[in-house]
């Protein structure tokens, strides 16, 4: 959470920055603001709100460079404002900070104790006034940071400019991300590659403790002893920044749902034997001899991620016959859960930087367990630190509601299955084949879908005046309800809860009459007259109902107030299907509600801090 960018070079600093920012404003846009040179002065600018408001107050500022530093907000301590916006400059030093430093009541205790009092309510200021207490003692930025990391406890990517130092530009970390980009002549300091990606492809990623410091253009690394890192590594990034753009679309969300059927393709793509109709992963850092050894799974994850984990339950389980876990990070990683001996886990992220899922990686890293990251960015730190990697292959997911990163997880992690399934014998190959065909058959039927988009809108557009929603959903289809609800959640702001269909009777049937909206997932498989039995439940206590089933369903049709249909599919790849009615539905009555699609109030993309 929050967006970091820092320039030195001979372009515009404001420019450049500013082009930044508005890559990473899904990662917070509650505040922003820059540090600028203009000649010799570092000049700080800060804005509530989004960045266009910061934009607003820049506009005719010139800045001649050669260097800044700029940040967009998602806020932790301290309310949104301006006072609480970065960059925080104290003496010479400027600093944006993503993340929370955890020990900043002890900091502040002992910045009181010398009679410095700051003047915001934020962790980050904090770090300001170290630097700069160690900067008044005759250290060099590098030297003050060398002093000031052992104070700091907590996750947090730094970017420190200096007053006294145009030329020079000061980053370390902990915990969150934060790139180096290199170019021709240029640097760019950044907490995603998507803030330089039309500058330069040429990246560095700064591990935990490390430091770059940039010289007018030449970049050192060091570790926390200060000692010379000579052997970094530079990646040459292919994401480029068309990918990042809407074209044509009103909105990212809108054009990443429409994306899925090449985003499944590209996930699928050279796992697949066509001749033998069967899975053979590209390597992925695990040998075939340890996925046969494995004899639990366990899969980790946050949000939408956990609700792909838990759709691919069932699916590992029916293929692999292996005992399989999902957990959400938050909760697993202080659960103290016994995992054991030879568990394979997974982690499952689009972003591969959520620091709850990061923290799980780490711990269940320590703790011997082999790891694989079923994940999105390459290069981000999940897929950095995990043993081995599967690449959803999905591309750039830029609207904070995740869309095509849930299908193709799903897709990615019954890839996966069936490669063990395979390897392990643990079921019939025309079994495999069966699944593999509904796989490949998948693209085309989301496109199918998707051109249904009309009946969607129409549905979406008669449910603005409920006053809540129920999503519900037996076996694999019982998570698709779960993040159904959460789409609508997180965009529109009206209250959906996700239910499993058996489970209504148990309690959350009382809310049920003519005021709330039923969404009930009922496509033609083993549990289809169970789901049917579940509508006419609620449907005789008054609840609207908007049915998703199977082709041309007469029998739904008549029990809702809106049938929407998805193509014949198995069991396994219905659930893939169901997303998109449901995506779709969020789409339209966030869009009717007027509701800020791709940055919803409160959220950011990233979640970098636990
Ligand atoms: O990058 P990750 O997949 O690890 O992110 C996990 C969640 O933060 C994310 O899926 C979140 O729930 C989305 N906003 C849902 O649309």
């Amino acid at each position: 959470m929050c967006g970091i960018v820092g320039y030195w070079g001979p372009e515009k600093p404001k420019k450049v920055i500013l082009d930044g920012l508005r890559s990473l404003e899904y990662r917070g846009y509650d505040s922003a603001g820059v540090a600028i040179f203009d000649s010799s002065k570092l000049k700080v600018v800060r804005s509530p709100g989004k960045l266009s408001q910061l934009e607003e107050k820049i506009k005719s500022s010139e800045f001649t460079g050669p260097s800044g530093i700029g940040h967009t907000r998602w806020a932790t301590h301290g309310a949104p404002n301006e006072k609480n916006a970065h960059p925080h400059k104290v003496g010479s030093i400027a600093v944006v900070h993503n993340g929370i430093i955890e020990n900043y009541i002890e900091i502040k205790e002992k910045l009181a104790k010398k009679k410095i009092m700051p003047s915001s309510d934020t962790d980050s200021e904090l770090i300001a006034h170290l630097l700069s207490l160690e900067c008044k003692k005759g250290k060099n930025l590098l030297e003050a940071t060398l002093n000031v990391i052992p104070q700091l406890r907590g996750a947090y990517s730094i970017l420190v400019v200096n007053e006294d130092e145009p030329d020079t530009l000061l980053a370390f970390k902990n915990a969150t991300p934060m790139l180096v980009g290199i170019g021709e002549k240029e640097i760019i300091i950044a907490s995603d590659v998507q803030a330089f990606i039309s500058r330069t492809n040429r990246v560095a990623y700064l591990e935990d403790g490390e430091i770059v410091l940039s010289k007018k253009g030449q970049v050192k690394f060091f570790n926390v002893r200060g000692q010379e890192i000579t052997n970094k590594k530079i990646h040459e990034v292919k994401w480029n920044s068309v990918m990042a753009e809407k074209a044509g679309f009103d909105h990212f969300m809108q054009k990443e749902i429409f994306e899925q059927p090449q985003a499944l393709r590209q996930t699928m793509e050279s796992h697949v034997d066509h001749d033998s109709m069967t899975v053979k992963l590209k390597p992925t850092g695990l040998t075939d001899a340890q996925f046969k050894k494995f004899s639990r799974i366990q899969l980790i994850a946050c949000g939408t991620a956990w609700h792909a984990a838990l759709v691919a339950k069932y699916f590992f389980e029916r293929v692999t016959k292996i005992s399989t876990q999902v957990d959400i990070a938050s909760e697993f990683r202080y659960g103290h859960s016994i995992l054991e001996k030879d568990t394979l886990v997974i982690v499952v992220t689009q972003s591969g930087e959520t620091a709850d899922t990061l923290a799980c990686l780490r711990l269940c890293k320590k703790e011997g367990h082999k790891t694989l990251a079923v994940v999105n960015v390459p290069h981000s730190s999940i897929d950095r630190e995990s043993h081995g990697r599967l690449y959803t292959n999905a591309g750039p997911e830029i609207g904070v509601c995740s869309t095509k990163a849930f299908t193709s997880q799903i897709v990615a992690l019954q890839l996966l299955a069936l490669h063990m399934a395979r390897l392990r014998k643990s079921c019939k190959v025309t079994e495999i084949q069966e699944h593999v065909r509904a796989l490949l058959e998948l693209p085309s039927q989301v496109e199918v879908c998707l051109n249904h988009d009309k009946w969607f809108k129409e549905a979406a557009l008669s449910l603005t005046a409920y006053r809540g929603f129920l999503y519900i959903g037996r076996g694999v289809n019982y998570p698709v309800a779960l993040e159904g609800a959460l789409k609508l959640k997180e965009i529109t702001y009206l209250h959906a809860e996700g239910y499993p269909s058996g489970e209504l009777k148990h309690g959350p049937i009382a809310l049920v009459d003519s005021s709330m909206a039923v969404v009930a997932m009922a496509s033609k498989d083993e549990l289809y007259e169970k789901n049917v039995s579940n509508i006419e439940e609620v449907r005789a206590r008054g609840a609207q109902i908007i049915a998703i089933g199977t082709e041309d369903d007469a029998h739904l049709r008549r029990l809702s107030r809106h049938y929407l249909s998805i193509p014949k599919a198995t069991w396994a790849t219905n659930s893939i299907l169901m997303a998109i009615p449901v995506q779709l539905l969020s789409y339209h009555v966030a869009v009717a509600l007027k509701r800020d699609v791709d940055q919803p109030r409160n959220l950011a993309k990233s979640v970098t801090v636990e």
